[in-house]
């Protein structure tokens, strides 16, 4: 195997609070073990177009508690060719560029995966993503920071649902998770939430509606994980329709969900993380995920980092049914 002596990195996919202070670790890891290294703009559409410049200590100081990410992002169709693959590979030939430290989520990770499949390139990701989708850590880097940010706006909106007395259908972000939703309703107090995951087969408004909690509670708040059919809206304009008693709202948070500086969990997740990305490959390790499960970090190989069959646990849906009545 040839020697490590340059490593890339890249932030690719959605942002996440948390990414610098990887990308911080990264660097200083990688400095402090004499290693050089090359910080690639804007994900792989970066890589592709040659956007690469060297990382000294002095380029990440002050950076770990700022959110998004100082090297840009994108969401690279290009890299999902085996064309596209080919010119990035032929931009770290060019540069010198031994070994790539890819930060981000699913499809940044599926995409690590099939560049390592291709080229001799080790490659090691750092699951950066607010959706906490990825298997085989507990945590993502940005889903603590995130599920802050929810709980603070829920507090918020609870305040004038309780003054009108509504019913409040608040939309969150997760991509295909519940994460985000299911405990975020839990530190809001919410009185329900409805996931993807939730594999009963039931109507998950019916059941909401059908716990009471109209009589005892005179405001009620569900978080609704996004989704392109049965978000937020769908449920509000159902519950206009079919309970025209109620007072209903819809707030859809957005990105403001990406934004913000991390939290402390976050910066220390980040920069454990970007430790053990060094680690990994001085270890020899290639084409794994680094993940941290009941506090020890861990290599999780692309292909079962990116499966999408992390389960939101039963016992924290049912925490939840059992809190809110
Ligand atoms: O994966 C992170 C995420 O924020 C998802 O929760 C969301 O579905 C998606 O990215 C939004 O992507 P974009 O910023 O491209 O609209």
């Amino acid at each position: 195997m040839k020697s490590i002596k340059t490593i890339g990195m890249i932030t690719s996919g959605g942002d996440s609070p948390g990414m610098n202070a990887a990308i911080r670790a990264v660097t200083r890891a990688a400095i402090a073990n004499g290693f050089r290294v090359m910080g690639i703009y804007r994900g792989y559409e970066g890589l592709i177009n040659d956007e690469v410049r060297e990382f000294k200590t002095e380029d990440v100081s002050g950076i770990i508690g700022r959110g998004g990410t100082i090297l840009k992002t994108a969401r690279s169709k290009e890299f999902m060719t085996t064309e596209g693959r080919k010119k990035a590979y032929k931009v770290m030939q060019k540069r010198g560029i031994d070994a790539l430290v890819i930060i981000g989520g699913n499809g940044s990770l599926t995409g690590a995966r099939l560049f390592a499949q291709e080229y001799d390139v080790p490659c090691i990701g750092l699951p950066g993503t607010i959706d906490n989708d990825l298997n085989g850590t507990d945590l993502t880097i940005g889903y603590d920071t995130t599920l802050n940010t929810i709980m603070e706006c829920v507090d918020k909106i609870r305040d004038t649902a309780n003054s009108h007395e509504r019913i409040f259908f608040v939309e969150v972000m997760g991509r295909d998770a519940g994460f985000l939703a299911q405990n975020s309703a839990i530190a809001a107090g919410a009185e329900a939430a409805i996931i993807p995951e939730d594999s009963t087969g039931a109507d998950q408004l019916e059941q909401f509606i059908g716990r009471g909690i109209r009589k005892s509670k005179s405001s009620s708040i569900v978080i609704v994980s996004e989704s392109p059919k049965c978000g937020a809206m769908y449920y509000a304009d159902r519950v206009k329709k079919e309970y025209p008693e109620y007072d209903v709202r819809v707030s859809i948070l957005g990105h403001l969900q990406r934004g913000g500086s991390p939290s402390a969990g976050d910066r220390i997740l980040a920069s454990r993380m970007g430790v053990g990305a060094i680690q990994a490959l001085m270890d020899g390790q290639r084409n794994v995920m680094i993940g941290i499960r009941n506090d020890e970090i861990v290599y999780v190989p692309f292909s079962a980092a990116v499966k999408s069959d992390k389960p939101v646990k039963k016992e924290i849906i049912d925490a939840l049914n059992i809190l809110s009545t």
